[in-house]
């Protein structure tokens, strides 16, 4: 079986972790402030990634959001992981919430998985080869963002860049029809890269929260960087910008 098979096929019988959960707000805990949470679920997942995905790569390693110790992402074969993004959603049973994976090669993504367990959607890309939502070919939109919806996420563990992310909301609502704020960053990626979405921003990331959704972009015919227009890294947390590529250029008349 080609390997973005079996990863997608792993992926999948992670989702029914995910959907099998009962009981969530009784297994959460506080991370870094009362915004930022981890679950049993989320370790019960990111457990069951890292017992199987490394062995269907030669020499793999696994960085994972819930890992006390990580692996430099930039060398080698790595899975950069995220086992539940979207946890607040999943706390409060927003049902928006996916498990991200990404495998990278010497720090370049070349497969990308994130699986949407609620909506049975898996959207899948291999460098090179495009990008798919449950095995069907996905492309970016074309619409310019005056007649267009953009995505948002808050950095909501990180209170300082508040002032910044609104003040880019406000001028991107200015300039578009209306803005989302869905809460699981995996997803608002997908949704650029199957044209829900016509751009997205957040003022950070962790390489875990965009890996994969930035090759399924990519593989779509869009756009990523950084805020500052920078390519994206795998290896350190970033700003992040992605769109289609009517509105790549849109990011040069903001004033971030
Ligand atoms: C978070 C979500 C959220 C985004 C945060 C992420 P988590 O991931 O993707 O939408 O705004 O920046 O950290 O903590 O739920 O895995
Ligand atoms: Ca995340
Ligand atoms: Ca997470």
């Amino acid at each position: 079986m080609e390997l973005l098979k079996k990863i997608e096929s792993v992926v999948k019988e992670a989702g029914e972790i995910v959907l099998s959960a009962e009981n969530i707000q009784d297994c959460t805990n506080l991370k870094t402030s009362p915004a930022d949470l981890v679950t049993a679920y989320d370790v019960q997942v990111e457990n069951f990634l890292k017992e199987r995905l490394p062995a269907l790569v030669d020499g793999a390693l696994f960085y994972g959001e819930e890992e006390t110790e990580n692996c430099d992402p930039s060398r080698g074969w790595v899975y950069i992981v995220d086992p539940i993004d979207g946890t607040a959603n999943f706390v409060r049973g927003f049902r928006q919430s996916a498990i991200s994976v990404a495998l990278a090669k010497d720090g370049k993504v070349q497969y990308a998985v994130v699986l949407d367990p609620y909506r049975k959607e898996l959207f899948s890309a291999k460098l090179g080869c495009g990008a798919f939502m449950n095995g069907k070919p996905i492309h970016v939109s074309e619409l310019p963002l005056s007649k267009g919806i953009f995505g948002m996420g808050t950095a909501p563990y990180n209170k300082e860049l508040h002032p910044r992310t609104l003040k880019l909301a406000g001028q991107l609502l200015a300039r578009s029809c209306d803005f989302r704020r869905m809460g699981a960053a995996a997803l608002d990626l997908c949704a650029v890269a199957c044209g829900r979405l016509d751009a997205f921003f957040e003022c950070v990331l962790s390489p875990w929260d965009y890996a994969a959704g930035s090759l399924l972009i990519t593989e779509a015919g869009g756009f990523v960087c950084t805020l500052e227009g920078d390519e994206v890294p795998v290896t350190e947390k970033c700003s992040m910008w992605a769109s289609n590529r009517v509105n790549a250029e849109v990011l040069k008349e903001l004033s971030c």
